[in-house]
């Protein structure tokens, strides 16, 4: 705590301690704002709120830097693995080699679900959305390992968190399977952990499939990039969550819930949507047009951040996977085209340049999925599989923070004051 700052209410004056993190803006500490003055502070959307505090991960919004545990995404999707960026995430620091094989053992050994889950897809509609499947299924997970829901058990946290790392691949290549008639493809050991999700995936028992070293590469670069990203939606839903005491495979479907939004990780599916609504490259001005107008709630999907005000780190990285995956697939869809004509008259225009919208990490993330063969629907669903790291992680983070709470925020309340009751008759 470096000084104080000075706050006065009416006749009330109170100093309040200002925080200096590692890095990063300084923090005014309101917790005794209430007992001492009886007013509340009013932030909605939590533009100005740090709501816990943290050592994973580090977000310039204006600079463009991502951090996990201090090393920049740039070089954790370059140099790095999934597997690598988990056991980071989770643990703290960069594995030695034999800590890391330890840990691809350990999360392998998880990736198979229970026999009699499977009977649950069964109850879902064929048609219906992964995400659903993945809300349900991800939180029944909790009715098939009583053995991991203590969450005061260090141990048992600690099987819960590697459980649903392993076992997310898995479910999300059912959710894919059952969509499309197919069998379901139980987990290789011998793939990695990206290798082992496509062959899920794509294989089918009926002819060899062999994982494309490439896409494999790009897959484990997407799962990086979405690993972890500070205190967003789906986290902070997580979080609060977990603060009442809630099991982590509970917490992790709620988390799924929120990622959902189109606001959020469903911004993937909505953006390529979006391309394909738009179709040509002659039609962007139309949509630009609508995006521009106040009158009309349209937004280009894949554009914009709340943090990230001059772009966005991650979308770097991707747009460059991006190029990869299309040469090496060779793929012709006229989206794609789109997709840089939009990127380009964007970038260009005056509107998303004084507003500081850039192509976010969802713009280029559903180009590749979609390269790579994933229908739209999945997209969301994989953003869920890479960040269940970020989740547990953080999850784990808040339950063993000494001056963790119950999450219980106020309001301002703008409704009736008290009244008496009025019989139905006098209405
Ligand atoms: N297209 C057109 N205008 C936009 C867009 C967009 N994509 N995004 C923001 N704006 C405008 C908005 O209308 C507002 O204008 P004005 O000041 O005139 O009212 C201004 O920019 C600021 O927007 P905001 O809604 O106040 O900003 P926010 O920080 O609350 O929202 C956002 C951030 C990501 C929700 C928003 O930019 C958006 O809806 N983008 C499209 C959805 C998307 O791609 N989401 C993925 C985010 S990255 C991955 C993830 O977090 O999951």
């Amino acid at each position: 705590m470096s000084e104080l700052a000075k706050l006065t209410l009416g006749t009330k004056a109170l100093d309040l301690p200002v925080h200096d993190g590692s890095i990063g803006p300084q923090v005014i500490d309101i917790r005794k704002l209430y007992s001492q003055t009886g007013a509340f502070t009013f932030d909605p959307g939590f533009t100005s709120t740090a709501s816990c505090e943290s050592a994973i991960t580090y977000i310039d919004g204006d600079a463009g830097v991502l951090l996990h545990r201090g090393y920049p995404i740039d070089q954790l999707a370059d140099h790095s693995s999934f597997m690598e960026v988990a056991y980071l995430l989770t643990e703290g620091e960069l594995p030695t080699k034999e800590e890391l094989d330890r840990f691809t053992y350990t999360i392998t050994r998880h990736t198979m679900v229970h026999e009699q889950l499977m009977q649950f897809f069964r109850g879902f509609r064929r048609d219906a959305h992964p995400m659903s499947i993945m809300c349900g299924v991800v939180g029944a997970l909790s009715a098939f390992y009583h053995d991991s829901t203590d969450i005061d058990d260090p141990k048992q946290r600690m099987i819960a968190s590697h459980r649903l790392i392993a076992k997310m691949p898995t479910i999300a290549a059912m959710a894919y399977k059952y969509s499309i008639g197919q069998p379901f493809i139980y987990p290789d050991n011998a793939l990695s952990y990206t290798g082992n999700f496509l062959n899920m995936t794509f294989a089918v028992p009926a002819e060899p499939y062999v994982v494309d070293p490439v896409i494999e590469r790009a897959m484990d670069k997407i799962f990086i990039l979405h690993a972890d990203h500070e205190q967003n939606a789906s986290t902070s839903t997580v979080r609060l969550a977990g603060s009442s005491g809630a099991n982590p495979f509970a917490c992790i479907a709620a988390g799924i819930a929120c990622l959902w939004g189109p606001a959020h990780g469903g911004a993937n599916e909505a953006a390529l949507n979006m391309l394909r609504e738009i179709g040509r490259p002659e039609r962007i001005p139309d949509y630009i047009a609508r995006a521009k107008d106040k009158d009309d709630p349209f937004r280009l999907m894949g554009f914009g951040h709340r943090v990230y005000k001059n772009y966005d780190p991650r979308a770097k990285v991707m747009q460059q996977t991006a190029n990869e995956v299309l040469a090496k697939l060779g793929v012709t869809d006229p989206i794609f085209d789109v997709a840089r004509e939009l990127e380009h008259i964007a970038l260009n225009d005056p509107y998303f340049i004084d507003k500081k919208l850039y192509p976010n990490v969802d713009f280029y993330s559903g180009i590749i999925l979609s390269a790579i063969g994933f229908p739209t629907s999945m997209f969301t669903a994989l953003f869920a599989l890479a960040r269940t790291v970020g989740w547990v992680a953080q999850w784990n983070e808040m339950i063993g923070d000494p001056e963790q709470k119950i999450g219980r925020p106020r309001q301002l309340y703008t409704g009736a004051a008290m009244r008496d009751y009025v019989p139905i008759a006098n209405r």
